[in-house]
């Protein structure tokens, strides 16, 4: 079959590679008809976080039909030809942790746990097409893909409902409706939101769901700010004006309730501290480029909340930790817990209260993969999402 594999920093190829085969009796083989490139890959693409190996299958964020499935899968969750949707963490459905829906901690689903446990003290669950660290599964950018734990992730999805519209419950809507829940909205909020990524989009609308009256959006490509007014969001441009300071003239001085990081590890910015990140994570002494993290603690109203869906790998510089001790910040985070939110989200869509397929600027054969990397990362043909076919353009399967 056909896959996307990291080769390198900044090296994507499509290969032909072995299609993939049930290993475990609790695994599906789905067959793959939409899947997207992710901002957490783009973190792969650059080459910043370890583990990776050369070969390996990217993409985390897909769905497609049931071809085969094992004999402990339970065939009334799941069984040959349902269509479904795959979230991007892997789940075995019995442990401590999945039965506190702490889906994305899952204890049993990382056979490589031990090298996630020298670095964090404990393993976070198993994810698909991202790194050795959390578990070398084989991604989802690629015409199959092995699903382990088949009955527990995979969302059934009903016909007359197109891919555009429901792929993204494989990971960036319920990644921005859990940020804007970890922001704790009440009534009447001003959230915050910096980044207008894909994931900074769900994130806009979800907050409004919540009941916040006032979301600002932090970013500076145009386009993306213009999708995140369409969303409701005022915008500020991080370019033209001092974040903090506008944040704080708009809310009388007090400062957002809530502030969200939908950035992560490659921010940009200005500042000193972002000049030191820059050159740490250039001689790879650093994982990770906090200029925003930064701004949401400075910005946040005292007793406020931190939500942070961005992704950061490792040990992060010049936290003023201080600042967030004495004003009472509380911070939540985390990758998202995919199963509490597919099933109500999938709900929404098909009530017609949100049309996920706003997002999409790009929906191109996997062919085009590599060369989509480097136009998504870059903000080029304003891109806001790719989506690709791994079965178009006459695309083999052998
Ligand atoms: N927690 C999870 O489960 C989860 C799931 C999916 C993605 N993520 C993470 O969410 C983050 C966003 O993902 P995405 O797909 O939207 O990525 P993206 O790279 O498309 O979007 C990031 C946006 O941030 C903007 N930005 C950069 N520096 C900024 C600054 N200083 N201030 C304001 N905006 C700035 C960029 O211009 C860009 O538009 C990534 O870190 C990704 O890894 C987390
Ligand atoms: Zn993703
Ligand atoms: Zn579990």
């Amino acid at each position: 079959m056909k896959a996307v594999c990291w080769m390198g920093t900044e090296k994507m190829s499509v290969e032909t590679v072995p299609d993939p085969r049930i290993l475990n009796p609790r695994d599906a083989i789905v067959r793959i008809t939409s899947t997207c490139i992710c901002g957490s890959d783009l973190h792969l693409y650059d080459g910043y976080i370890p583990t990776m190996e050369q070969g390996d299958i990217m993409g985390h964020e897909f769905m497609g039909e049931v071809m085969e499935v094992g004999s402990g899968v339970d065939q009334g969750k799941l069984k040959v030809g349902d269509r479904v949707v795959v979230p991007f963490t892997i789940a075995c459905g019995n442990c401590f942790f999945c039965q506190h829906q702490l889906w994305s901690l899952c204890d049993n689903t990382n056979p490589n746990a031990w090298i996630a446990e020298k670095m964090m003290g404990y393993s976070p669950s198993g994810l698909f097409g991202y790194t050795h660290m959390m578990g070398g599964y084989a991604g989802g950018q690629a015409q199959y893909a092995r699903v382990p734990c088949a009955d527990v992730g995979p969302l059934k999805i009903p016909g007359g409902l197109p891919d555009e519209k429901v792929v993204f419950l494989s990971d960036i809507f319920p990644t921005g409706y859990m940020a804007a829940e970890n922001c704790n909205i009440q009534q009447g909020d001003t959230v915050a939101i910096w980044g207008c990524g894909p994931v900074a989009q769900f994130a806009i609308r979800s907050a409004f769901m919540l009941g916040a009256e006032q979301v600002i959006a932090i970013d500076r490509v145009p386009e993306r700010l213009q999708m995140a007014r369409d969303g409701g969001a005022q915008t500020i441009n991080f370019e033209e004006d001092s974040v903090v300071d506008v944040l704080k003239d708009v809310t009388g001085n007090r400062g957002p309730d809530s502030c969200m990081d939908a950035v992560g590890m490659e921010a940009s910015g200005h500042s000193l501290f972002f000049a030191t990140d820059r050159a740490k994570q250039a001689l790879r002494i650093k994982m990770d480029r906090a200029e925003v993290l930064r701004q949401c603690i400075r910005a946040c109203r005292k007793g406020g909340t931190v939500s942070i869906p961005g992704v950061y790998a490792g040990f992060v510089d010049n936290i003023p930790f201080g600042a967030a001790m004495n004003k009472g910040l509380t911070f939540k985070m985390g990758q998202t817990h995919m199963m509490r939110y597919m099933r109500p989200l999938l709900e929404r869509v098909e009530r017609g209260e949100i049309d996920p397929s706003f997002v999409i600027s790009h929906r191109v054969p996997i062919d085009r993969a590599p060369e989509m990397y480097r136009v998504f990362r870059d903000k080029l043909d304003r891109c806001t999402k790719v989506v690709l076919d791994p079965w178009a353009d006459g695309a083999s399967g052998a």
